[in-house]
């Protein structure tokens, strides 16, 4: 019998829970022991660990959140902090570990095999900014969110005939922006991997007004090269037609039931991350890739970049017309 360990670490994602979830039945159902560790790594740090039964993960598959709690841990992060974990883990008896989160914790999970520790990462960041699996929890949920939002928004856009600027969250990654822009028939998205002037901005939502559109809507993603409130600042001072309005959507990205799909998408990887584990496999992450569920290396995912899928942002341009 072996003790498999669970955390979620980095900003919470929609579709961490029904992974939590997955990865504490899987294991029981195959006789192992299941242990929660509370708080990401800092609560690894700290000791948290606390045993799982499988009624200890009931009437969790449908929340948004992670009920083991998570965090941003300073300390894990060094040296010393990762020599401390391995020895907490040892002295918890932990056999194997699960990862739920972003790439920062997928850097975590590396380091920690990296020291011996049998560890699978499953991917988690509404960002989807990780590298080598198509789709990262919680991405699907925020997206539609976002989409949500923006159809109210552009209810009272084009009643008032307005331009609205949507920011979306996403860090340094535009796959959020540019897919809401599709899914949301933005005029413009702004995003950190591609250029776009505040002329060309400006020129977009006028020509959108003067070609009788009732509404404008501009995603703008927070890390962008240029500010929200400034490039609305600089259109109203421009007189594109519109009067602007902002909204920037902040945490509400964050929270809420997974969707379908990441709920299954959750389900499969916390099952194939045991599976993986009872296989052998260590200092690996569960992958989507194309329809199947695969692992990767976990050094490759934190040696590389993910690229921006610019097919998506010029379709939104030629379809704002
Ligand atoms: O990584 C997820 C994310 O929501 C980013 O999109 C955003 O930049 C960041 O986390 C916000 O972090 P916090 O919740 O710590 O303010």
């Amino acid at each position: 019998m072996k003790t498999i360990a669970v955390l979620t670490s980095g900003g919470d994602a929609p579709g961490m829970n029904p992974c939590v979830r997955a990865v504490v039945r899987t294991a029981l159902f195959h006789g192992d022991k299941a242990i929660g560790i509370h708080n990401g790594y800092d609560g690894l740090l700290d000791g948290l660990f606390n045993p799982m039964e499988a009624r200890d993960v009931g009437g969790i598959l449908q929340r948004g959140g992670t009920v083991l709690g998570t965090a941003r841990s300073e300390e894990f992060y060094t040296e010393e902090g990762q020599a401390r974990a391995v020895q907490m883990l040892q002295e918890k008896s932990v056999d194997q570990l699960v990862v739920i989160g972003g790439d920062g914790s997928m850097r975590g999970a590396r380091a920690l095999a990296a020291r011996g520790i049998q560890v699978v990462g499953v991917p988690a960041s509404i960002d989807n900014d990780i590298w080598g699996t198509n789709m990262s929890l919680g991405v699907d949920t925020a997206l539609n969110t976002i989409k949500d939002a923006i159809d109210k928004l552009r209810d009272t856009a084009s009643s008032h005939r307005r331009a609205f600027l949507i920011e979306t969250m996403g860090r340094n990654c535009g796959y959020l922006a540019v897919m809401a822009g599709v899914i949301g028939g933005a005029e413009v998205v702004l995003i950190p991997e591609a250029e776009v002037t505040m002329a060309e901005v400006a020129d977009s939502v006028e020509k959108a007004y003067a070609r009788g559109k009732t509404h404008s809507i501009v995603v703008v993603a927070e890390g962008a090269s240029i500010e929200t409130q400034e490039l609305a600042a600089a259109l109203d001072n421009l007189d594109v037609g519109f009067a602007t309005r902002v909204t920037i959507l902040g945490h509400i990205q964050r929270g809420g039931r997974p969707s379908a799909f990441d709920r299954l998408m959750a389900t499969r990887m916390g099952v194939k991350a045991v599976d993986a584990l009872r296989e052998g496999k260590t200092d690996v992450m569960m992958a989507l890739q194309g329809r199947h569920i695969d692992t990767i290396q976990l050094e490759e995912v934190v040696s590389r970049q993910r690229a921006a899928n610019l097919e998506y942002f010029e379709m939104c341009r030629m379809l704002a017309n």
